[in-house]
């Protein structure tokens, strides 16, 4: 940000959550407004549980252009919403918020950003059979999309009883059966049996403890996609485990790069550079993967 002048009319974004420390929010957003000559700045906010309510009167007070909601915030944001975007809607998450003059809309570019990464790899959702594990938030944007886009789902979690609320929601909402199991190695090996795509959306295997896999590497196949959402490490030993079986990878790279530039593209109504974008989460990660 070597000549930028913040003055009175510059746009403020940032994210809100708790933890808030490692977010890579910062970087992506700010190197894309530099980079365009857009005069935005995004900063983080440390916003705990209790105080959320004192950080969106906040957001209209200041005049905030938008904010990314990460943990605890998604769901509980909601209700102080004015609008919701559809897709938010159903979901029942927010990860982007925007503020035209007073009126906040809340919007999930996790969900949206996840299924462009996969479409700009090419792989289409619609038919093809997908094993999810996990079933916390993340998990909930995910299999609302890939639903949505025609995938048959099986939602495998450690506590079961998470697994059978999301997908009990899910087969109400786009009538057809979302099966929930155990997430355990013999479940593993009967659902991966002609599964298309393998979605890990649990935190196994995120930094610091990197040595961790949710999945035996004997039940990798190739022909089989395997998608990590954990993104620091860039490659989890589950994508490498996964290369060297000779699968497809998608890493969790790319879903965060594409729920920023939706965020960013809302926020500003300029097209993100989305190369620029992935350059810097790709430094940033390096820079810890080194510390
Ligand atoms: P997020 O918003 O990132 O999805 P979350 O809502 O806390 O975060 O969900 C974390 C997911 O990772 C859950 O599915 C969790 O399983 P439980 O619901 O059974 O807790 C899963 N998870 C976390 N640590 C795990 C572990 N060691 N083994 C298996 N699953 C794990």
């Amino acid at each position: 940000m070597n000549d930028r002048i913040i003055s009175s009319k510059t746009r403020l974004c940032g994210v809100i959550g708790d933890p808030i420390e490692h977010t890579m929010s910062p970087a992506i957003h700010n190197a894309g407004f530099t980079k365009l000559g857009l005069d935005y700045l995004y900063v983080p906010f440390h916003v705990r549980k209790g105080e959320l309510g004192k950080a969106i009167d906040g957001m209209r007070a200041l005049n905030i252009r938008g904010l990314n909601v990460t943990i605890p915030h998604k769901v509980t944001i909601i209700p102080l919403l004015d609008e919701l975007d559809p897709l938010a809607e159903r979901i029942g998450a927010v990860n982007t918020v925007t503020n035209d003059d007073g009126v906040l809309k809340g919007y999930n570019t996790d969900a949206s950003g996840f299924l462009q990464a996969l479409l700009k790899r090419g792989i289409k959702p619609k038919g093809k059979n997908v094993v999810i594990l996990g079933a916390g938030g993340a998990s909930r944007a995910i299999s609302f999309i890939l639903a949505e886009r025609g995938a048959h789902l099986v939602i495998l979690n450690r506590q079961l009883k998470k697994a059978e609320e999301l997908s009990s929601r899910l087969s109400t909402t786009f009538e057809k059966e979302v099966k929930a199991l155990q997430l355990a190695a013999e479940n593993l090996a009967q659902v991966l049996d002609g599964a298309d795509i393998l979605v890990n959306a649990t935190s196994v295997g995120m930094s610091p403890d990197i040595n961790e896999t949710p999945l035996p590497s004997n039940l990798l196949k190739p022909g089989l996609i395997v998608v990590d959402i954990v993104y620091n490490p860039i490659k989890t030993r589950l994508l490498r485990e996964a290369e060297e079986a000779g699968t497809e990878t998608v890493s969790g790279v790319d879903m965060f790069v594409w729920q920023g530039v939706l965020a960013f593209e809302i926020w500003t109504g300029v097209k993100a550079p989305i190369e620029l974008m992935r350059a810097e989460v790709i430094k940033g990660l390096q820079g810890h993967e080194k510390r």
